[in-house]
């Protein structure tokens, strides 16, 4: 499928790009710079460079023009010195105030939004992916369409062009109606696909990880560590958008299988996580969470939290996780640090192999606890109770001692309070 929107940042050379950002109560500056430091790394991503970074104090964004008129102003000067083809903004413009900007800036004015959008976009490869992708730019796009101007109908060129008509506006805006409804009816396919292979890979009793963390944190290359799975890995932001699933074997015999997903960031766009709704679920359905955090990263704690947000987001802020420092080859102390004040965590390096049988057996572990696995002993002229057990919950072993059957097996809560009087120890 080709995807009939345009790119929001003109690859076929590097632009130069103002990233600007606004400290309003409650941020503080350090906040907001650390924001543009990883908006400055989107940028990268999107294949253009920062030029300039201009941060403004305000006690609340202007509605018309964001940074207000007389800072708009500056703003087109600071862009003409440094020659710069686009304004990318930290916060999310108003369809109304991204207009404003680009009549007072005279070029590109887009958000932190289109840019993880415009990322997303360049790395779907999946049927489903693309859909998704281009349903959330649709969606994105459809109230902003008069400050996008000709883009639409050339589908081609950058954002700056402007100035199509009135008709020509409402063909454009039917289109993209059209096209966002045809894109649901697809990804609800699509969607419903998937749900039956979920279903099917659950009656094989096979459990599932997730490999979840902030974008760059290692999930990838984790994945192919684990299970020699190939994924590609890239030290750009969000190289994986499509879940990749494959068989994990872990210490003590059992089988999982171990998706990789969608790296997260600070202020994922909503549309993103509403597109994106099917892929995330996998996410939600897991039965364990490996949280992969870059030890080595500046804030390691504020991307934890970070990733915990899109969790709550997507219904996935009860699943068992288990966190993984990685890329403690970098800051050995600092990962050592990390792991001893966050309990029950793992550091390790994807890339040096340090760490990974801890790793392997910390999951087996986790999964152990999570599932209630018990022994019991029940009389050999109880077959009834042996009979449901092997209904309700899924027998590992079971072997004859006596007058007892020993039974190993995987329960849930319940099931495992129902039959108390036969645990043993
Ligand atoms: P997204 O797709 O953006 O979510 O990224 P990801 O979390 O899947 O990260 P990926 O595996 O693509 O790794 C990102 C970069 O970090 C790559 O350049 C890897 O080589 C590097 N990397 C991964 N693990 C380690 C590690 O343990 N140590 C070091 N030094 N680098 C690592």
């Amino acid at each position: 499928m080709k995807l009939v929107t345009t790119t929001l940042i003109d690859r076929r050379f590097r632009e130069k790009i103002v990233l600007v950002g606004m400290v309003a109560w409650p941020r503080t500056v350090e906040e907001v710079e650390a924001s543009l430091d990883e908006l400055a790394l989107l940028v990268d991503t999107a294949g253009a460079d920062e030029a300039a970074r201009v941060v403004q104090r305000r006690e609340a964004a202007d509605p018309a023009t964001y940074i207000g008129r007389g800072k708009a102003e500056e703003l087109r000067r600071i862009s003409e010195a440094v020659d710069a083809d686009t304004v990318v903004f930290d916060d999310e413009l108003t369809p109304a105030q991204q207009r404003n900007l680009e009549k007072i800036l005279g070029r590109t004015a887009i958000d932190r939004t289109a840019v993880i959008l415009d990322i997303f976009a360049q790395n779907a490869h999946t049927q489903e992916g693309r859909a998704q992708v281009e349903l959330a730019l649709s969606r994105y796009r459809l109230p902003r369409l008069r400050g996008m101007g000709l883009v639409l109908s050339q589908q081609a060129g950058g954002i700056g062009t402007r100035g199509p008509g009135e008709t020509q506006l409402e063909v454009d805006r039917r289109r993209i109606m059209r096209r966002i409804r045809k894109l649901e009816v697809e990804l609800r396919d699509l969607e419903s696909t998937r749900r039956t292979q979920r279903k099917a890979r659950k009656r094989g009793a096979l459990r599932t990880v997730s490999l979840v963390g902030y974008t760059n944190a290692g999930k990838s290359t984790l994945l192919n560590v684990f299970t020699d799975a190939g994924v590609l890995v890239e030290d750009k932001l969000f190289s994986t958008l499509d879940p990749r699933t494959r068989r994990l074997d872990l210490p003590g015999g059992e089988s999982v299988l171990c998706s990789d997903t969608v790296g997260f960031v600070r202020k994922l766009p909503h549309q993103l996580v509403d597109a994106f709704h099917a892929t995330l679920e996998v996410v939600g359905s897991s039965d364990l969470l490996v949280h992969v955090v870059d030890a080595s990263a500046a804030d390691p704690p504020a991307q934890i939290d970070a990733v915990h947000a899109v969790l709550t987001e997507i219904g996935a802020g009860e699943v068992p996780e288990l966190l993984a420092f990685n890329k403690a080859d970098l800051d050995r102390r600092k990962a050592g640090r990390l792991m001893s004040t966050h309990p029950g965590s793992v550091a390790c390096s994807a890339l040096t192999g340090r760490g990974m049988p801890e790793l392997l057996r910390a999951v087996a572990d986790q999964l152990r606890i999570a599932d209630h696995v018990v022994e019991l002993a029940v009389p050999v002229a109880r077959g009834d109770v042996v009979a449901a057990i092997h209904r309700e919950g899924e027998v590992i072993g079971e072997r004859y001692e006596g007058e007892r059957v020993l039974v190993t097996a995987r329960l849930d809560e319940r099931g495992a309070r129902r039959y108390a009087e036969f645990v043993l120890g």
